[in-house]
């Protein structure tokens, strides 16, 4: 049902890549980062190639809209440009950017980034939709005949921009969201944890999770087992519906390079907030081998090494 729906064109893929990606410290947008081991295809690639087989697979021009920041809007556009948009067609591959919003001390005031800039930052992943909305896109989408959009994390190379399975559930139950998720490896993962909460479904972020509970098991096993990879497919109809809506905003406690070094508050909104919205949500657990392995530090768990071995076994 699924692949049926894509070759009839009723499928598009969103993927975000407005981070900063500072766990990483690559000084240009995430998905210019060189991540294949050999031909050191980037993740921008990658993703470029997997829309394209999927389209070969399906014999129809598939469409992908990537979610820029201010910060590195310039630069991914200019990437695509200089690379031939991966031998897609420069209509298959468009952008729209999310707004900045101002970091605060701890007091509360505004800070400078120089002597004549406000310091600000990306407002978080949580403003893709009404940011896809407001751009021209939306509507460029809903002529192309598009009903449903894959939700994707550029920093995950294992994720599948035109994940068939996904949208053929949304399709066959009638949902507004399907959840693509996995496994907690451990307590200490840094992975949103999906949970119910008064008969809705609901992400709440590692950060904001409560120790005690990350750590609760039931039997050998976690209690909260469910890790958000933040893989959704949603309907187009959905997506109209929420995009007006303002998410919340969730502030952490930051370091920053501003007029020197410093502390900060950074606000952002996270996409899982849409969730309590959705009537229906099917939530899909998968093994964690063949869809998820983040790139999100220089070293260690989550690097260029964990990604590059994980994309050789697959
Ligand atoms: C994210 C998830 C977390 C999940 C984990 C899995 C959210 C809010 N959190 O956490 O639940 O378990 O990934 O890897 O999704 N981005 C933007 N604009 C922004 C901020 C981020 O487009 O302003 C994009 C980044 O480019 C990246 C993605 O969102 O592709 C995730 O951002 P990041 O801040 O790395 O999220 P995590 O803390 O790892």
């Amino acid at each position: 049902i699924g692949r049926n729906a894509i070759k009839e064109g009723y499928v598009g893929a969103i993927i975000v890549a407005g981070g900063q990606g500072t766990r990483l410290g690559f000084p240009h947008p995430k998905g210019c980062f060189p991540i294949t081991k050999v031909k050191k295809k980037s993740l921008f690639q990658l993703v470029t190639e997997k829309m394209l087989a999927c389209g070969n697979r399906v014999q129809k021009q598939l469409h992908m809209a990537i979610m820029t920041s201010q910060d590195n809007d310039f630069e991914t556009n200019k990437f695509f440009k200089d690379n031939a948009y991966f031998g897609a067609k420069e209509e298959q591959v468009q952008f729209f950017c999310q707004p900045n919003l101002p970091f605060l001390s701890s007091e509360g005031n505004l800070l400078l980034k120089s002597k004549s800039t406000i310091a600000e930052g990306p407002d978080g992943n949580g403003s893709t939709l009404s940011a896809f909305i407001k751009s021209s896109l939306f509507s460029k989408w809903n002529m192309l005949g598009i009903r449903y959009a894959l939700f994707t994390l550029i920093d995950n190379p294992l994720a599948d921009p035109f994940d068939e399975e996904l949208v053929g559930r949304l399709i066959q139950g009638k949902c507004d969201c399907v959840i693509k998720a996995i496994e907690r490896k451990s307590h200490d993962e840094k992975v949103g944890l999906i949970v119910q909460e008064e008969g809705k479904t609901k992400v709440i972020e590692y950060t904001e999770f409560p120790d005690a509970l990350k750590l609760q098991r039931e039997g050998d096993e976690l209690l909260f087992k469910a890790a958000n990879i933040s893989l959704f497919c949603l309907s187009m109809g959905f997506i109209e519906r929420i995009g007006s809506q303002s998410l919340p905003l969730h502030k952490s406690w930051k370091q920053a390079d501003l007029l020197g070094p410093t502390e900060i508050w950074k606000f952002e909104r996270f996409i899982f907030d849409m969730l309590p919205f959705a009537k229906n949500i099917d939530t899909v657990m998968y093994p964690r081998d063949i869809c998820f392995s983040p790139l999100k530090n220089a070293f260690g768990e989550g690097s260029p090494e964990t990604a590059q071995n994980d994309l050789i076994r697959s």
